[in-house]
């Protein structure tokens, strides 16, 4: 099955690009800018990836972001990215940046969006088709959020949709109302974290009140059958991020993870990395690791992979060259 895994096609639609930092370049950067770190190893990295709570890891993820400083940062993080994906068979990937972890820096926006956008380039040159996610932290204000989609504009066509990540509980979706209403007008796609931490009321708010096009997590829906329902209904697809929510204590054993039982339900889930440096593995280790605490079955990895291109924002005809790829591989 490991190797089915990883010869296995794969779509991935969860992806912090800062996330995927590895501590090797994470020092590599702190040295070539002159940035301290708050560790000298490697296996000191290894030791403070310990987390309580979504919190803790942002703590150090936020820190971690410092070293990103030039064009080239941006750009090597991305590209190394894309080799990973490259070697684990993903053929399109959907991924997230969040420009106030660098223009609160004073880094200008262009210069991490046109990092970012440069290795895109050069992956769509592998066969890797990608989209870019433009993430409001939630932590921060709702005005703030907005200034980042005014400078945003004029590069408006280097993204597909918004998102909203950060800390969760206590920033719930009415704080972004007017924001996503404003990126709505712009014709943005919209997406969320939602239900990582916070209760499925936040779910309920993204879907009416944000107005998303797909949710990222959304495990608490599991608290809430109408919920439930009303995803099933809408056809809405999910984010779920297996070993992240492990290693977050989202869940307490992979054994009791909410993926299979909302693909027995029908919805649209899907499988991803979230921040494959942080949390011990990109999509090949969280499709092993998931298959085997849940028994997944073959049926289940192609519905998973097929529900990762329905609910992508790839355009038709590269959704139905997924589809066949997808088919040949599980015939
Ligand atoms: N949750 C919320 N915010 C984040 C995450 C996450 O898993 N990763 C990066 N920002
Ligand atoms: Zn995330």
């Amino acid at each position: 099955m490991k190797e089915f895994i990883t010869q296995m096609p794969k779509v991935e639609l969860h992806l912090h690009i800062e996330g995927s930092l590895e501590p090797e370049l994470m020092f590599k950067l702190a040295q070539r800018n002159k940035v301290d770190l708050p560790y000298s190893t490697v296996e000191e990295v290894k030791t403070a990836y310990k987390f309580g709570n979504l919190q803790d890891f942002l703590d150090i993820y936020y820190a971690g972001c410092n070293v990103l400083i030039h064009e080239q940062d941006f750009y090597e993080m991305t590209l190394a990215y894309f080799q990973k994906a490259k070697e684990q068979n993903i053929l399109h990937a959907e991924i997230f940046f969040d420009p106030q972890s660098h223009t609160d820096r004073g880094i200008a926006l262009e210069t991490v969006v046109n990092g970012i956008r440069r290795a895109m380039k050069e992956a769509e040159a592998w066969g890797i088709s990608s989209g870019l996610i433009l993430s409001f932290l939630r932590h921060l204000s709702e005005e703030a959020a907005i200034e980042v989609l005014m400078a945003a504009e004029p590069m408006k066509d280097e993204f597909i949709a918004v998102g909203l990540d950060s800390s969760e509980v206590g920033n719930p979706p009415q704080k972004f109302e007017t924001v996503y209403n404003i990126a709505a007008k712009q014709g943005y796609l919209k997406v969320a974290h939602a239900g990582e931490e916070g209760p499925a009321q936040y779910i309920w708010d993204s879907l009416s009140l944000l107005k998303i096009d797909r949710l990222d997590h959304g495990n608490r829906s599991m608290d809430d059958e109408d919920l439930l329902l009303e995803l099933k209904n809408r056809n809405m697809g999910l984010t779920l991020c297996p070993l992240s929510n492990l290693k977050l204590q989202v869940v307490k054993d992979l054994r009791n993870h909410p993926v299979k039982k909302m693909l027995d339900l029908g919805l649209k889930v899907t499988i991803n990395s979230d921040d494959p440096a942080y949390f011990g593995g990109y999509m090949n280790e969280n499709f092993i690791a998931t298959t085997e605490a849940l028994n997944l079955s073959k049926e289940d990895l192609k519905k998973l992979t097929q529900n990762a291109v329905d609910v992508s924002f790839a355009d038709t005809g590269r959704k139905v060259e997924l589809l066949k790829l997808i088919d040949s591989y599980f015939n």
